[in-house]
């Protein structure tokens, strides 16, 4: 099994495409931008390209995923609370609730519903390896909740469930926002300042 991380579009965003094998079952996470190159990493590791999934409905996220299904025929995934907020062209196939999941090669993949920055965000933890964060966690902070549908309570709930996942996770976050493009869950615990927060209170007077 494998992931490919792909740095997109003007806002630094990360997408992922992650394979059983070289030309095996594959699904890609957050098409925010730049179709093609998300379509050229799919067909140079020749992937049959199941699932588009989405950690979150913002355009920044989505907005290549209308493109990636007519061009391979994969289902777009979200959680149930991110389709009021889905514009445009972008529908969903499916969805994703908490602890729902589908096995992936001989591995499995689990969602972890993580709302706060919008209601349907999610987290996936991937083969017991990779911690897919989105826009709930970044490398040293974590997402915004200023924006409609945000609640700062429901992040910091949020992040202790991230909180009691293995160390040894590597955070694969939806923007490039940090020093390093990806750190283990464990040294995140040790630094991003969000997750070191003892209480709501001091989360909340992170500037
Ligand atoms: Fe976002």
């Amino acid at each position: 099994m494998f992931m490919e991380q792909l740095r997109l579009g003007p806002g630094a965003n990360f997408a992922y495409v992650f394979g059983a094998a070289e030309g095996g079952e594959g699904f890609v996470v957050d098409p925010g931008a730049e179709p093609d190159r998300l379509l050229a990493c799919v067909k140079a590791h020749r992937l049959d390209l199941t699932r588009i999934i989405l950690t979150h409905h913002h355009f920044d996220h989505v907005a290549a995923a209308a493109s990636v299904k007519a061009r391979t025929g994969a289902k777009i995934l979200a959680h149930p609370a991110s389709r009021p907020g889905l514009q445009g062209e972008v529908t969903l196939d499916g969805t994703l609730a908490d602890g729902e999941g589908f096995a992936f090669g001989d591995q499995e993949v689990r969602v972890i519903h993580t709302p706060g920055h919008t209601p349907g965000g999610i987290c996936l933890l991937v083969a017991q390896r990779w911690l897919v964060t989105g826009d709930t966690l970044f490398i040293g902070n974590c997402g915004r909740t200023d924006l409609p549908g945000g609640d700062a309570r429901a992040l910091y709930d949020s992040l202790q469930r991230l909180k009691r996942l293995p160390d040894a996770l590597l955070v694969l976050p939806g923007h490039d926002y940090g020093e390093v493009p990806s750190r283990s869950l464990g040294e995140e615990k040790a630094r991003n300042p969000t997750l070191r927060a003892a209480s709501f209170e001091e989360f909340q007077a992170i500037p």
